[in-house]
């Protein structure tokens, strides 16, 4: 395994719409460990998307504080209900945050490591995550949510990086 560096804006992989995973290989599996253990290195760290470290295919992992991870081959979100904002922050965007609107609950469907459909009914910051997420493998940043870069403001202790 190994921690992989984290690519930031303006990297165009960060802008790229993420291909479909065919078949979860070794090569697949490879890299699901290192994104975990990326996402592990830092205790703020939330959730990854594959091209977050340079790698244009549709993986995402997720891990909320004391559970446990989360692994999504093609993930894609099948309901949204509600409206709230949120404050939210990514790795491919340090040191800022910014107050964006979100859905209340996202349900999301996937595969998970071993091939087997998934389907996840979140709220709160799992329900962020999956959005924010998935946006990643489409090649949307959280920032283009908000009105204006003028927006985004220091991160603090507290704040999350997605
Ligand atoms: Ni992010």
């Amino acid at each position: 395994m190994a921690i992989l560096p984290i690519r930031t804006l303006p990297d165009p992989v960060l802008r790229q719409k993420a291909k479909r995973v065919r078949t979860i290989d070794n090569s697949i599996k490879k890299l699901v460990a290192d994104m975990r253990e990326t996402l592990h290195a830092d205790a703020g760290r939330v959730g990854l998307a594959a091209n977050q470290v340079g790698v244009s295919l549709r993986v995402t992992v997720i891990g909320i504080p004391d559970e446990e991870d989360i692994i999504l081959i093609n993930p894609q979100i099948v309901r949204r209900k509600g409206e709230r904002q949120v404050t939210e922050g990514c790795l491919s965007v340090p040191d800022y945050v910014g107050q964006i609107n979100r859905a209340e609950t996202v349900t999301a469907k996937g595969r998970d490591l071993s091939g087997k459909e998934i389907r996840i009914k979140a709220e709160g910051l799992l329900a962020q995550a999956l959005e924010h997420e998935i946006d990643h493998l489409n090649g949307v940043v959280y920032v283009d949510h908000l009105e204006s870069m003028d927006d985004l403001r220091k991160i603090e202790p507290g704040d999350i990086e997605i």
